[in-house]
C-alpha cells in the first residue's frame, strides 16, 4: 500500500514560528508530528510513504536524510541510538514529493500520482498535521474496514458540535446496524453552512482511496477558497465507486495551530 502526507501548507496559523519550523516537525515527546504519523501509516501496511513538501520546506527532507554524523555522536547512548534505529528505519520508507504552488489540499495530493501509478489497492492519505490517539490506529482501523468490504474507499470521519460544521468536510450518509461506526456515504459538502449541514459527521484528517482519485484530481477545478479540494474530487468518486466513512475511535489533534498542538502536548500518549 502507498501513502501520502500532504505538508506543503504555509502553516499560517502557527506564523511566525511557521518560518523556520515546519508545523509537521513540531515535537511530541521526543518524535516530530510527522515521524508519527509517517509510523501510523507504516503500521497501517504502507511499505512507502510520500511526503509532500514545498521548496520552502527543505527541513522535511533534511530531517528524513541519513547523516552518518549522528551515529558518531550518539555511540553508547543507547537510549537515542534505538531512536537513530526506528529513524532510519522509518527514513527508508519514505519519498518526496513537491507542491510548488499551494492550491490546496487536492493539488498537494495529486502531486504524488507519479509515485502511486501501479498502485491497484486505495492509497492512505494522513494529513501531516493531524495526530490521531487510540489504542488501534485510526488507519489501521480504516484499512481493515476497507479489507471487509473488498477494498472500498474509506473517509475518517468524527462528530463535531453543530456550530463548527462550517470549518470541514460534512458527509450525508447512513450507519450500518450491524456496525453503527461504519457509513454508506450518498454525499460530501466542503465547509457547509450550518443550516445546509447534511450531518454532524466531518471528514477528519485519514482517507483511504481509490487511486481513480489521481484522475478525478488532474480535472478538478477550484472549489471553496479557490482552491483544488479533496472532499470535491472525493464527492466525484462517490458517483461511480463505493465509499465508506469509518467514525475512528480515538481523538484526533490539529496541531496546525497553537491551542490544537497545546492540547495534543497534554493528553497524547508518547
Ligand atoms: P491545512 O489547511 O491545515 O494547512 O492543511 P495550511 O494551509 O498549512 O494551514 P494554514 O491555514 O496556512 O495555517 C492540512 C494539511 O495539508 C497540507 C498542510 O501542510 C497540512 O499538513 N497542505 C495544505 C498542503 O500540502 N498543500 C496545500 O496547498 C494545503
Amino acid at each position: 500500500m502507498k501513502a501520502i502526507i500532504p505538508a506543503a501548507g504555509f502553516g499560517t496559523r502557527f506564523f511566525p514560528a511557521s518560518k523556520v519550523v515546519p508545523k509537521e516537525l513540531l515535537p511530541v515527546g521526543p518524535r516530530p508530528a510527522i515521524q508519527w504519523i509517517a509510523e501510523e501509516a507504516v503500521a497501517a501496511g504502507a511499505d512507502e510513504v510520500v511526503i509532500v513538501t514545498s521548496p520552502g520546506k527543505p527541513q522535511l527532507r533534511e530531517y528524513f536524510s541519513v547523516d552518518a554524523a549522528w551515529r558518531g555522536r550518539l555511540a553508547g547512548k543507547s537510549a537515542a541510538e534505538a531512536e537513530l534505529d526506528r529513524l532510519e528505519k522509518l527514513s527508508s520508507k519514505i519519498v518526496f514529493a513537491e507542491q510548488r504552488e499551494q492550491r490546496g489540499l487536492g493539488h498537494a495530493v495529486l502531486q504524488a500520482a507519479p509515485q502511486c501509478r501501479d498502485a491497484r489497492e486505495p492509497v492512505l492519505i494522513l494529513l501531516g498535521d493531524a495526530l490521531v490517539d487510540g489504542e488501534t490506529p485510526a488507519s489501521v482501523a480504516m484499512a481493515e474496514r476497507s479489507r471487509d468490504s473488498g477494498g472500498a474507499s474509506v473517509v475518517g470521519l468524527e462528530r463535531v458540535p453543530e456550530e463548527r460544521v462550517s470549518r470541514y468536510g460534512i458527509i450525508a450518509g447512513k450507519a450500518r446496524t450491524d456496525d453503527p461506526r461504519v457509513y454508506d456515504l450518498t454525499d460530501l459538502v466542503e465547509k457547509p453552512k450550518r443550516e445546509e449541514a447534511p450531518s454532524n459527521l466531518a471528514v477528519a484528517g485519514r482517507y483511504l482511496l481509490s487511486p481513480a482519485i489521481f484522475e478525478l484530481l488532474a480535472s478538478q477545478t477550484p472549489g471553496q477558497g479557490g482552491e483544488i479540494q479533496l472532499t470535491d474530487a472525493i464527492r466525484r468518486l462517490l458517483a461511480f465507486s463505493s465509499v465508506l466513512g469509518y467514525r475512528y475511535p480515538g481523538r484526533r489533534h490539529d496541531i496546525g495551530n497553537p491551542a490544537g498542538y497545546l492540547d495534543c502536548l497534554q493528553s497524547f500518549r508518547v
